[in-house]
């Protein structure tokens, strides 16, 4: 099988599978437990946050672990909102975020929070001079994702640090979901940048385990109150065979990552240059330094994404409608309609998404599959 729909997960590395079940075997205890079985969780757990800090070049108090993206996405915006209720109630964001932001900032306009949704250009990108010109004395977060999970583009990061350099009390927050290990580190980690979130199971790790980079003396609200876990931040037992799991899946997507970006870069250029001449085409994501490399958004006019969908797989071959979220429920992709994309051609997008596995070999394949449906859908069509 050809499996290019890494967007919406990712398979566990054999690895990251292994250590996942020695821990589970060998050091199972409870990080919070006093004898020495729980001390070694604990220091497990310590060591594995560590590693993830020594490779994001962040200090150890600065990652605290979640669930995963929905989770950290849901504390930052909401975290951020309960912390900081008594300076402002002002947000802003971009119109193409995850539903894990998207929708906590409905929830919290319920609450009386103003949302400020900032338009998009059509590569599905926010500029720096509206987050600007949307500041307000009362604005308390701006939320802006490192690369749109539809469509692949990159958001302008740098640039709204630099604006968001004279307002030091607004805290920034970056969904790197789908940025991390793409070759952006440095716009994702930019010197203004507050919180990041992270999510395992998008770079072979298992499901259900995240993290978040918090930056020193930047305060959210804990949503999880308990035992007081994550230094009081965040309750429930921790995860220990997922942290240290993915701990070593970072260590793995991070190595040779320049290697992996070009690969999958090559991979995606190899199909986009397949597709992009064919007349019913139409490419949301382009060949340019805007659009993350493993990433590709396209429509067939005339054929719904459901149906190409299902024609791919009869070849054994995985892709998705433009989101994972949005396929089970039909919902037209929302980043397309803010790119003012017409219903007509948001309904026939569908997204490739690639890993550091997937060769150019597959790519062929695919594009062959490709010609062969193109000719079906036109027969059908006429
Ligand atoms: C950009 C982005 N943010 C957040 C999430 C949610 O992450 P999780 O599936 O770990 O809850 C996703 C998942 O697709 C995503 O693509």
């Amino acid at each position: 099988m050809i499996y290019f729909d890494n967007s919406a997960t990712t398979k566990v590395a054999p690895s990251v599978l292994e250590t996942y079940s020695k821990v589970s075997q060998t050091i199972w205890g409870n990080p919070s437990s006093l004898h020495n079985f729980g001390e070694q969780a604990y220091n497990l757990l310590e060591q594995s946050r560590q590693q993830i800090a020594d490779l994001l070049g962040v200090k150890l108090s600065e990652i605290l672990f979640t669930s995963g993206g929905t989770e950290g996405d849901n504390w930052v915006v909401k975290g951020t909102a309960m912390e900081k209720r008594a300076f402002g109630r002002h947000i802003i964001t971009s119109s193409v975020e995850h539903p894990a932001v998207h929708n906590s900032m409905e929830q919290l306009a319920q609450l009386g929070y103003e949302i400020t949704y900032l338009p998009v250009d059509e590569e599905g990108r926010v500029s720096a001079a509206d987050v600007k010109a949307a500041i307000r004395p009362d604005t308390i977060l701006v939320s802006v994702m490192a690369v749109n999970n539809e469509v692949g583009s990159i958001q302008p990061l740098k640039d709204i640090a630099a604006v968001l350099q004279d307002y030091p009390t607004i805290h920034f927050h970056i969904d790197a979901v789908q940025g991390i290990g793409k070759g952006i580190s440095d716009l994702i980690f930019n010197d203004r940048v507050d919180f990041i979130t992270f999510s395992g199971h998008k770079f072979h790790a298992p499901r259900g385990i995240g993290f978040i980079y918090a930056r020193s003396g930047k305060r959210i609200a804990p949503l999880m109150t308990g035992g007081g876990q994550e230094r009081n931040l965040r309750s429930g037992t921790e995860n220990l065979p997922a942290i240290a799991g993915m701990a070593r899946a970072l260590r793995l997507l991070l190595t040779n990552e320049e290697t992996k970006v070009a690969n999958e870069r090559a991979v995606r250029g190899r199909i986009l240059n397949h597709i992009k001449d064919f007349p019913k085409v139409t490419l949301f994501s382009q060949d340019n330094d805007h659009f993350a490399p493993h990433i590709l958004c396209f429509a067939i006019e005339g054929v719904r994404g459901e149906t190409i969908v299902h024609a791919f797989e009869d070849h054994d071959i995985y892709i998705s409608t433009t989101s994972a979220c949005s396929s089970k429920k039909h919902l037209a992709s929302s980043t397309l309609k803010a790119m003012k994309v017409p219903d007509q051609i948001s309904t026939s997008a569908v997204r490739v998404s690639l890993d550091e596995n997937n060769t150019l070999a597959e790519a062929d394949t695919f594009n062959q599959v490709f010609d062969q449906l193109y000719e079906q859908f036109k027969k059908i069509n006429s």
